[in-house]
């Protein structure tokens, strides 16, 4: 049977833990060819690993233009062009207004929303015409969370490029879609709780408070990431879809 991504090459920034990771397996298990970047070089390392199949690392922060840069440096080494952009990687911290400081919400800003916006300009010149790009935003883009609103801001930001960016793409074709996860068990969200039992107990909690009755994994935003870069999702242009187990709905 064929496979929905073979021959199709792919970016995933932030592909080295959680739902960036799941998603560079299920495009990798699908035939793509796919590149990953990530900070840290163990967790690189041992991501490529897992991944197998025709995946590239690139050790970069997606807030530095030059490793941006670096990232499309690489891929050109190998192909001549992008078929889906996947911007994934950010994060954030928890901080109440009142106790905000200038580094949080630079640092904050820059990753989500500076990273993102150039992962996507930048890979334009090589991006098909007809391709797909997937930005991560959040539930917290329409809703409020105590001690996140740096971040939530971010999120809302992004949710926005995409509003914006489908017009200016519109003569090339390319669609631009977010995806919003709800409460997903990752490294990044653990670590954001505590770990441990806080994390434990911060996770059942919350998800007595989604309608699914669970937080999500990884892999079933994945999927989702996998439909909007797809001909299936060949007319879904725009959008915010949540993968939250009915969250953001109520
Ligand atoms: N988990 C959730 O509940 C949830 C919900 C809604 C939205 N999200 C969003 O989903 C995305 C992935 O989060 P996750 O939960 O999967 O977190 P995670 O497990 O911490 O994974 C984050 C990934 O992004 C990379 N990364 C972080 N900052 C980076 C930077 N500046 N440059 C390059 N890579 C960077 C990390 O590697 P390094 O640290 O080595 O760089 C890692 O590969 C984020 O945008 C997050 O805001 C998560």
């Amino acid at each position: 049977m064929t496979k929905k991504f073979e021959n199709k090459v792919v970016i995933v920034t932030g592909g080295t833990s959680g739902i960036g990771l799941a998603t560079a397996k299920a495009f990798s298990a699908e035939g793509a060819s796919v590149f990953i970047t990530g900070r840290r070089k163990d967790t690189l390392d041992a991501a490529l690993k897992e991944i197998g199949g025709r995946v590239t690392g690139v050790q970069g922060d997606m807030s530095k233009l030059v490793d941006i840069d670096r990232l499309y440096d690489a891929v050109q080494q190998k192909h001549s062009h992008i078929d889906v952009v996947f911007a994934n990687a950010g994060g954030g911290e928890m901080v109440p207004l009142g106790a905000i400081t200038e580094e949080h919400y630079q640092k904050t800003f820059d990753t989500n929303v500076k990273g993102v916006l150039f992962t996507v300009q930048k890979a334009l010149p090589l991006l098909r015409d007809g391709g797909s790009i997937v930005l991560t935003s959040s539930t917290t883009s329409i809703s409020g969370t105590p001690a996140f609103s740096v971040y939530s801001a971010t999120k809302a930001a992004v949710r926005n490029f995409a509003r914006n960016w489908i017009l200016d793409l519109k003569d090339r074709r390319i669609r631009v879609n977010a995806i919003s996860p709800g409460v997903t068990d990752t490294a990044g969200l653990n670590e954001l709780f505590g770990s441990g039992e806080s994390a434990e107990n911060t996770k059942a909690y919350l998800a007595s408070l989604i309608p699914a009755g669970r937080v999500g994994q990884p892999e079933e935003i994945a999927k989702a990431v996998l439909f909007l870069a797809s001909d299936d999702a060949s007319f879904v242009n725009g959008v915010e879809l949540f993968v939250d187990g009915g969250q953001a709905q109520i």
